[in-house]
């Protein structure tokens, strides 16, 4: 395997000094480029995009491509590949957003519920894995990620996305039992699917939950950082040791302490958060990533730029920061835009990083 040219991100994630913040986005390859929207409809629509190994390296080095500054790419999958991989059916309904055929909502359906064969069943995304590796010719790393337990557990039982949380929630007080198998076995299947994704050579993972700040204070420490914590540490035991990894809990603030003990190398921050105060609370224990609007990109570049420098002025000196968003860039962003916000990363960065 080629060496890195460009490790900052990961030195970022262990603490160790770079000479800049690195940087990059979620949903960096996506909608609001124009290149994508091609690709898409090449392949006829995003499912099939996620189940071609060809056009899914396509895509994920397009951003690549276009911004020179980014210092790491991500797999261009989705979370909900395992669910699916389960055998509730996924689909996306156009302009609606991602559904279930069968969504886990009776006891016996739950019972029943399998982990996949991960070699057989998500082959075309450790596929893709291996084929972006190839073609990235270690330019940047590569971050694998899956969903948490409970952010996948959401859609499976809900159904659909943009719902409030009722049916999942209402099980998680009436059958509370019958929510945590369904986590458990998750829990595992999201465990077999990253060793399989660092197997196949991805250099980080993330764990998208993008859902656990709907859960009460109690709700989250039962529901959903446990299982992101045993995720973790079974990658330890299966020999993943070196592998570096961000949790990321949306809405998730107010637990950074609880988060910051689970055993991950650095914590994901919306924009809610102050990563000053974030720094203060956990910075010895863990690198932060983020935590610029998404929605700052629909502004003024002076905007973005102020933004930006605002941020990194907050977290302060020294590393242990990966710049990034609070959440996806949504798809109405001028890829310019996206332009200022890295320009102005590289360049005003420095000065927290000279000795
Ligand atoms: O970050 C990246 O560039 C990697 C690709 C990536 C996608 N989804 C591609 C995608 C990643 C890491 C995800 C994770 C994901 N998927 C999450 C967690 C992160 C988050 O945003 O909170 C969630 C909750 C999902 C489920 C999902 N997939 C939803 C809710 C949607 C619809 C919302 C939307 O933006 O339309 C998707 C679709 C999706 N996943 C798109 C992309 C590029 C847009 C689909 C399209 O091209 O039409």
């Amino acid at each position: 395997m080629a060496t890195l040219q460009n490790n900052y991100f990961l030195k970022a994630l262990r603490r160790e000094p770079t000479p800049y913040t690195p940087v990059w986005m979620m949903r960096q390859a996506g909608r609001y480029l124009p290149e994508y929207r091609a690709t898409r409809k090449k392949a006829g629509d995003f499912l099939s995009l996620c189940k071609n190994p060809d056009l899914a390296t396509e895509v994920t080095l397009q951003p690549l491509d276009r911004y020179p500054l980014l210092d790491a790419s991500i797999l261009f999958s989705d979370i909900l590949t395992v669910p699916d991989a389960m055998g509730l059916g996924l689909y996306f309904a156009e302009g609606e957003g991602p559904k279930f055929e069968r969504p886990l909502r009776e006891e016996i359906d739950i019972q029943k519920l399998k982990i996949p064969d991960v070699a057989y069943d998500l082959k075309y995304v450790i596929d893709a894995v291996s084929q972006i590796k190839k073609a990235l010719q270690g330019r940047v790393p590569l971050i694998g990620f899956a969903g948490s337990p409970w952010t996948l557990a959401t859609y499976m039982v809900e159904g659909q996305g943009g719902t409030d949380f009722l049916t999942i929630k209402k099980m998680a007080y009436t059958r509370p039992d019958l929510l945590h198998h369904i986590l458990k076995t998750t829990t595992e299947a999201v465990t077999q699917y990253l060793h399989a994704q660092i197997e196949a050579g991805v250099d980080a993972i993330m764990i998208f939950d993008s859902w656990g700040g709907a859960l009460s204070h109690q709700g989250y420490l039962e529901f959903s950082l446990p299982y992101i914590k045993v995720i973790l540490s079974n990658l330890k035991m299966m020999g993943n040791k070196k592998i570096p990894s961000i949790i990321f809990t949306k809405g998730g603030g107010l637990w950074l302490q609880d988060q910051a003990e689970v055993g991950a190398h650095a914590l994901g921050l919306d924009w809610q958060t102050d990563i000053g105060m974030a720094r203060q609370k956990v910075g010895h224990q863990v690198a932060l990533q983020g935590n610029l609007d998404p929605a700052i990109l629909l502004s003024k570049p002076e905007a973005v730029e102020k933004e930006v420098k605002s941020i990194l002025d907050s977290y302060g000196q020294g590393s242990g920061h990966i710049f990034n968003l609070g959440h996806g860039i949504t798809e109405h962003t001028p890829p310019e835009q996206v332009d200022v916000m890295l320009k102005t990363v590289r360049e005003y960065s420095q000065q927290f990083h000279m000795k």
